[in-house]
């Protein structure tokens, strides 16, 4: 079986390489079932883009972008230490290059992140009083949602606001302005785009305490009459570990209040971890080699455990495709996966559908074969 879609794989690969009459082919993963096409009745499939691949700087990662995504997230350029370095400067370069780059290859385009704790610019965590902190949002966000407010499709307007107890983490906005500043958030961005579709997101929102919480802060904004379309469950999951069962518990939870679920952050990882989620603070010990075991390549059956993981997924996600708008995995192909940094920097990794040479992966026929299955 392995060995036959080896071999499909390499054909299609050659006779893109001749209709294309170039040597950038390899983006054209199994001709005629690129990941947009095969689930473009059911959801939007997106992908994070690094500033290099907004600016195109390698063909066949560009070609694989173009061919199989119809939305994108920036992976970073829009985060307030890198678009709002200085009180009174912005730094817009990078991110309206984003912005044109969905355009031009008419994608859904999604803005990360208006309000996180994490990532923020100096003079940001050297505010110590409400007022202040209430004037940093109220520019912030109206400068960057309304300078974007006819081209980013959907905001993620709150990131990570949650502890895994579901409780509100006690983040500068937290500690200075109480909960209030969520509904200020979502308030202010719906005035500076009020066209755009505004998401709360966060890691490990399907497990069952921070899934409370979640549907709890939902409900507040919800009752103080501000806007929230849709939630993100960001999907950093582990290879042989998918809390499945939560999963499908959480979409449902979710949409039965009225919102758009996405998965918005997809990967699986195969590499030791002795945690669950992705808060950027955490990190683990570099020295032991027993943390980066697959240097030279990853085994057939972690292979398989992911193909089957990644399988089981889209599988539920077509059964609750009435209530999910999007799946966006979080990066374009596993060499540059932030999980190489990530909580140990210098792994190899292997998250994603696509190798390190843009192939796909057998998670990738896995993917694209359970939509021929629902049909
Ligand atoms: O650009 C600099 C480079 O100039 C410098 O040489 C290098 C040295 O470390 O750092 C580079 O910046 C890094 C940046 O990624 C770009 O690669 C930052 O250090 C690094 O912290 C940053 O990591 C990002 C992380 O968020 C923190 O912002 C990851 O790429 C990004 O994938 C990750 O994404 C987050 C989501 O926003 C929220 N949910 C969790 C997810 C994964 O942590």
């Amino acid at each position: 079986m392995k060995t036959d879609r080896r071999l499909i794989q390499l054909f299609t690969l050659a006779l893109v390489g001749v209709a294309t009459g170039c040597g950038t082919g390899l983006g054209q993963a199994g001709l005629g079932e690129t990941l947009k096409q095969v689930f473009q009745d059911n959801f939007l499939i997106g992908t994070a883009l690094s500033l290099d691949q907004i600016n195109e700087t390698d063909a066949s990662t560009d070609s694989l972008i173009k061919h199989q995504f119809n939305a994108v997230t920036a992976e970073n350029i829009m985060k307030a230490e890198i678009i709002h370095p200085e009180w009174d400067r912005f730094d817009f370069d990078a991110a309206d290059r984003f912005v044109h780059y969905g355009r031009r290859n008419d994608m859904h385009i999604v803005g990360h992140t208006l309000i996180w704790h994490s990532q923020l610019p100096p003079f940001v965590t050297r505010i110590t009083s409400a007022d202040s902190l209430r004037q940093f949002m109220q520019h912030h966000i109206g400068t960057v949602a309304g300078r974007y407010a006819d081209a980013v499709d959907g905001w993620d307007v709150v990131n990570e606001a949650l502890n895994e107890d579901g409780s509100l983490r006690q983040s500068i906005f937290y500690n200075l302005l109480g909960e209030q500043y969520l509904i200020d958030a979502f308030k202010l961005a719906e005035q500076a785009a009020p066209s755009a579709e505004l998401y709360y997101n966060d890691y490990n929102n399907e497990q069952p305490a921070k899934r409370e919480g979640c549907i709890a802060l939902i409900k507040k904004l919800q009752e103080a009459g501000a806007r929230i379309d849709g939630v993100g469950i960001q999907g950093h999951w582990h290879a042989g570990r998918v809390p499945f069962e939560e999963i499908e518990k959480s979409i449902e939870a979710y949409a039965a209040l009225g919102l758009k679920v996405m998965i918005t952050e997809l990967d699986l990882e195969v590499l030791p971890r002795n945690f669950q989620g992705a808060d950027v603070g955490r990190r683990m010990d570099a020295k032991d080699p027993e943390l980066n075991p697959y240097v030279n390549g990853l085994p057939d059956t972690v292979l398989q455990q992911q193909a089957s993981d990644y399988e089981k997924l889209f599988s539920l996600f077509l059964k609750h495709q009435d209530k999910i708008s999007r799946v966006t995995f979080w990066g374009v192909n596993d060499g540059q996966s932030w999980l190489n940094y990530w909580p140990v920097s210098g792994r190899t990794n292997y998250p994603l559908l696509f190798d390190r040479n843009n192939l796909p992966k057998e998670a990738f026929y896995r993917v694209i074969g359970t939509k021929k299955r629902s049909d």
